[in-house]
């Protein structure tokens, strides 16, 4: 509670630009924690555990003196699904860096390291290798800057089939709206992905707070680079303040830059080479200031820039660019590489050294579309109306990462909402005993629905007719009751409807019985009583409720008449027997004068009404 209030306050605050000197949006979580955790040397607030949709809180093991020393994680067993989410609310719109540190389950069942999928906002970013937990600072963490636009975040871990994604932490840190603005692409539709951060001849790796760095950078890390190959080159560091850094939108820390590797005699270029994943695209940025002693002025040191071996910065002079000795300069390019390494290299036209002080490489990715809001939304209903298994997951987005679209439901990108949509259902064999919930008719796409053999109970609802791309509706062997409703008789494109194996009754609609008889193909057997198409028993009058209370009722009214008209015969015929019983004996005018005195009753009651004198002249011979 105490924690959403903040949450509020925090997205009310954060919703400025950073020139009016407000603190940008930060959401941290220490996940699988029960309290909010400070940490040291920044007093870092990380809220406890919320906005997750499963998965068991444990204490962790941190793989990495990079990780946030944190002492739980939460992580998500196979059992509960192949996909597990955090959805963040309340995140103001903005451009962000998304980052995620892994963890360890400390304890001793748990002993390899998982491999998993990340993905934010539907987009994969980052795919766990073996080895992650015990090489380089780099592989503890997936990062990526992302905008985001509807309020609210999700970041999902995708299982692979090794071992639970296990996760540390989640950081939402606002960066500034032109942060790494490579170029008139940045926006909405891309998401860049930090595949390597390094910061050359650094002494440590260390975050940009710890550089005192502005908070509207995302707190980067920055790995050092002690060196880009043997004897090729040599670190140089000062302590001489640098202009034009810590500048807009990215914010450099100034620290970045009074480190560099400068070339040698016997390498005087400098190369940095890179694995990478190939037929992508990248986003390099190159960080130089001219921190050498040796050089005075401009012209003094000019080099080109070769990406891959093609030039992409020629004729490079730091002094001149950025104006100064000891001052800033940033270089950013864009490179499709269709190999699997990436090589930089800085090779100097004058002078014999080449130097550089940090390389950012991001890998750009278009992000993915999501699905119709509307369907994933019904998908949400459907899952707890059908009652679907934990095992089943059914979190984030239904159909992207396209790399792990959730089971049961087919997915189709409609080109004109440019959403994916949902085109067929196929939960045959599940186990599921709910109910199938009218709001299925939102899956406005589908043509195919198969549920075959669970025990899903209840009526087939109305609403399925409204789906007019309909082909195939399979939902034999459940415990379906009441009656088909005469709804499906409006889906015409209809090819094949099983229906067999139910608890259904009533009459078939006759639009399915006669229509379909000749295009498609259905079953209606094994059913509690259907009626009314060729091979069904014919169907009995069709009679509304009150008719059915109004044919009982008759039929008790007529029981009772029946059994008083009885119990009067028998009287009169006892009465009758026992007067000539008795007239035998003698004269007995007694029963005939009785006989007589009935009469004279009924035709008093009656008088001057012709219909009732024929009634009451009935009446009496009922009796007799
Ligand atoms: C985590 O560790 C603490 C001690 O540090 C222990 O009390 C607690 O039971 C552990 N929790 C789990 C889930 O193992
Ligand atoms: C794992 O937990 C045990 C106690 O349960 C603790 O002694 C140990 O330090 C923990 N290991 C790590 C790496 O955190
Ligand atoms: C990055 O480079 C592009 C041209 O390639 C340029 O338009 C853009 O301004 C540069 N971005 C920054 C932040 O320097
Ligand atoms: C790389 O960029 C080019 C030009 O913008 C584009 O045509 C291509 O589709 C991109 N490739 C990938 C893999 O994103
Ligand atoms: C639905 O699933 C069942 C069981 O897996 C299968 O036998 C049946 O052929 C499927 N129905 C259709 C229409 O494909
Ligand atoms: C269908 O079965 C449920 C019990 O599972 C019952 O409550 C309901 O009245 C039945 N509906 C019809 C129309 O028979
Ligand atoms: C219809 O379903 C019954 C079982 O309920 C099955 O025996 C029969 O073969 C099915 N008929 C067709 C035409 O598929």
């Amino acid at each position: 509670m105490f924690a959403h209030l903040l949450l509020l306050l925090l997205s009310f605050s954060s919703a400025f630009s950073p020139t009016s000197g407000h603190a940008p949006y930060a959401m941290r979580i220490s996940c699988g924690a029960r309290e909010n955790v400070h940490t040291a040397p920044t007093n870092t607030l990380w809220y406890k555990d919320f906005a997750y949709t499963g998965g068991i809180p444990a204490n962790a093991t941190t793989p990495s003196f990079i990780s946030p020393p944190l002492k739980t994680l939460r992580y998500f067993p196979l059992s509960e699904g192949p996909e597990n989410c955090y959805i963040i609310n309340r995140v103001p719109k903005g451009h962000y860096s998304v980052r995620v540190f892994f963890g360890l389950v400390n304890e001793s069942s748990f002993d390899s390291e998982p491999l998993f999928d990340v993905s934010v906002e539907g987009t994969q970013i980052y795919s766990l290798s073996s080895g992650w937990s015990n090489s380089d600072n780099e592989q503890v963490f997936a990062e990526a800057l992302v905008f985001l636009t509807d309020g609210s975040v999700s970041l999902c871990f995708h299982s692979t089939g090794h071992g639970d994604p296990a996760i540390l932490s989640i950081e939402i840190l606002q960066v500034d709206d032109k942060a790494y603005n490579f170029g008139p692409q940045l926006g909405q539709g891309i998401i860049l992905r930090t595949a390597r951060r390094v910061s050359c001849g650094a002494k440590q790796s260390k975050f940009g707070v710890d550089y005192s760095g502005n908070h509207w950078g995302g707190d980067r890390f920055w790995n050092s680079l002690p060196t880009f190959g043997q004897n090729s080159d040599h670190p140089l560091s000062v302590e001489t303040s640098i202009k034009q850094a810590s500048k807009s939108p990215n914010f450099y820390p100034e620290g970045l830059y009074q480190s560099a590797l400068v070339s040698t005699d016997n390498q005087p270029d400098l190369e940095y080479t890179l694995d990478v994943d190939p037929n992508r695209n990248y986003s390099i940025w190159l960080h130089f200031a001219e921190i050498d002693q040796s050089v005075t002025g401009v012209g003094q040191r000019v080099f080109d820039i070769l990406i891959n071996g093609h030039i992409a910065f020629k004729d490079v002079d730091i002094v001149k660019m950025s104006g100064d000795l000891y001052s800033a300069l940033v270089l950013n390019t864009t490179v499709a590489v269709d190999g699997r390494t990436l090589t930089i290299t800085m090779h100097p036209t004058k002078g014999n050294h080449a130097i550089v002080s940090a390389i950012e490489v991001f890998e750009i990715l278009l992000a993915e579309s999501k699905t119709l809001l509307n369907e994933v939304r019904a998908l949400q209903k459907l899952k707890s109306g059908l009652g679907l298994p934990l095992r089943f997951g059914w979190n984030g987005d239904p159909c992207v990462p396209q790399q792990h679209p959730w089971s049961g439901a087919d997915c189709l990108f409609d080109s004109s909402s440019r959403k994916w949509v949902i085109d067929g259902l196929g939960l045959d064999n599940q186990g599921l005993r709910g109910f199938l919930p009218n709001d299925i008719s939102q899956l406005r796409h589908l043509q195919s629905i198969n549920l075959s053999g669970n025990r899903i109970h209840g009526v087939i609802p109305p609403s399925l007719g409204s789906i007019a791309g309909l082909e195939i509706l399979d939902l034999s062997y459940n415990s379906f009751n009441g009656s088909i409703p005469e709804s499906l008789g409006l889906l015409t494109s209809l090819r094949k409807l099983s229906l067999n194996g139910n608890s259904l009754s009533g009459r078939v609609p006759s639009a399915l019985g006669g229509r379909l008889l000749h295009r498609a193909s259905f079953n209606f057997t094994d059913n509690a009583g259907l009626c009314g198409i060729p091979g069904l028993r014919t169907c009995g009058p069709h009679l509304s409720v009150g008719a059915k209370i109004g044919i009982a009722l008759g039929g008790c009214v007529a029981l009772l008449v029946l059994v008083i008209c009885s119990i009067c015969w028998c009287k009169r015929r006892e009465n009758i027997l026992r007067a000539q019983r008795i007239s035998a004996a003698r004269e007995a005018p007694y029963a005939k004068a009785r006989t007589h005195f009935a009469r004279d009753v009924q035709m008093g009651r009656f008088h001057g009404h012709d219909n009732a004198r024929t009634a009451a002249e009935n009446g009496p011979s009922l009796l007799s």
